[in-house]
């Protein structure tokens, strides 16, 4: 396998937040231990300061040479340094540390991390820190799906451990299954989670709609758009990283979503996507409507292909208006936010739009603006709040507007 240190970049929001924070790096004894090597040097290059202990096992695996020059610190591996008596105080570790990521996680170390075993410095730094735990396990693929793993590993989620699922391939032993250690840019992706979650985020339920709606002509034609769907996953994204729990209805795109709190609802037509938020509205704090809805369908939808015969004119009726609707069932408690694509009278519209759906805020991007709208991998925004105040943003990334968006919402929550 080639791994190219290059691609594990953040994206530039959570190479922010790794900035000064202390990461404990855990290496316990497997193949995937040359892996944390990239997972540390990654870590030293988003400005965090990190530090290693490894078991006596590891030391077959990787060097504590090569962990020490990547990480710029010394390794700790016992409870005191045989050669000066120096102590490794597992106490003073666990304090000094915002993250402690264990990657590889044997399934020995994992069910002595369940059942409170502290026969090694990693294991005793575990149990005394008071720091958030991520865990990235790796083994073969029956040990891994064994019934004792699987529980251990829900004993440590249940005490609120982050468990970076093991990934499917070839594993060391040469059979093929799920049991290889995430990659390095996935452990880095949990740890950049952990230090975005933010406190008006934990505990709340955000509906998001996304990408377009095809409306069916016959069984082999539909009337759609060009929308990606990426503005919207990209702000289920940035929500889930939070700490918020998202129910995504989302139109047929390209782009998945990646994080665990995302519940996809996959939908098609319109008519398709208003059910379901009739449905998960009701359990939702916020809404924020991103989708491309189509504002017309076919009167009719033909059973069978339709022929061609010349000339033809095609009847359309209207779909329902999805964030007007979330508008009138709107309880005090909600909050709704809607966008708008313009491609003139741009702040008017937006401004009616605000007012006709009910919304608290509404994101305006405009055709007009080079590098916004569908298809492309940046937006410039203005966010028009139902209080009059208007903020107007940069041209930036998706994922860097996604957060603009999320953080206006929490300003709310
Ligand atoms: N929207 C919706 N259901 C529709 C149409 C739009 O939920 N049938 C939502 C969009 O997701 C967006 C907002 O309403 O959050 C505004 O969408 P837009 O297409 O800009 O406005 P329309 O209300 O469709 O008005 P028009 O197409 O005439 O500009």
């Amino acid at each position: 396998m080639i791994i190219n240190a290059e691609k594990i970049i953040f994206a530039s929001n959570n190479m922010e937040n790794m900035q000064g924070k202390h990461i404990l790096v855990g290496v316990t004894g497997g193949i995937a231990a040359y892996k944390t090597a990239y997972l540390i040097r990654s870590l030293v290059k988003q400005g965090a300061e990190v530090r290693v202990v490894m078991t006596e096992m590891a030391k077959q695996f990787i060097t504590p040479l090569t962990l020490a020059t990547l990480s710029k610190n010394p390794i700790a591996v016992d409870f005191f340094d045989p050669e000066n008596g120096q102590w490794n105080s597992h106490v003073s570790l666990g304090i000094w540390s915002d993250c402690y990521v264990i990657a590889p996680a044997t399934a020995n170390s994992i069910a002595k991390m369940a059942n409170g075993v502290a026969d090694n410095l990693l294991l005793t730094t575990y149990l005394s820190a008071k720091c958030p735990v991520v865990v990235a396990p790796a083994m073969d693929l029956d040990m891994y799906r064994h019934e004792a793993t699987q529980k251990n590993l829900q004993l440590l989620r249940d005490r609120g451990v982050t468990i970076v699922e093991a990934e499917d391939g070839e594993l060391a032993s040469g059979l093929v299954g799920k049991g290889r250690m995430a990659e390095p840019e996935t452990i880095a992706e949990a740890i950049g989670d952990i230090f975005k979650k933010s406190p008006r985020m934990e505990g709340k339920t955000v509906m998001v709609t996304a990408g377009p709606t095809y409306e069916k002509m016959d069984p082999v034609r539909f009337i759609g758009n060009y929308s990606s769907g990426k503005m919207g996953y990209a702000i289920c994204e940035e929500l889930a990283a939070r700490g918020a729990k998202v129910i995504l209805v989302s139109g047929p795109v390209k782009v998945k979503a990646r994080h665990k709190n995302i519940r996809v609802i996959p939908v098609e037509s319109a008519h398709e996507m208003y059910e379901a938020c009739v449905a998960n509205f009701p359990l939702a704090d916020a809404a924020i409507m991103t989708a491309a809805v189509a504002d017309y369908t076919p009167a009719t939808k033909a059973d069978q292909k339709i022929k061609r015969v010349g000339d033809m004119t095609l009847e359309l009726k209207p779909t329902e208006d999805i964030a007007a609707a979330m508008g009138t069932m709107k309880t005090a408690k909600q909050l709704l936010v809607g966008f708008a694509l313009e491609t003139n009278d741009e702040e008017a519209n937006a401004a009616k739009k605000l007012q006709k759906k009910n919304l608290d805020f509404i994101v305006l991007n405009s055709l007009n603006d080079k590098g916004a709208g569908f298809g492309v991998d940046t937006n410039k925004i203005t966010i028009f709040e139902s209080n009059g105040r208007h903020t107007a943003y940069e041209l930036k990334s998706k994922v860097d507007v996604a957060a603009d968006i999320v953080d206006k919402l929490e300003e709310y929550l």
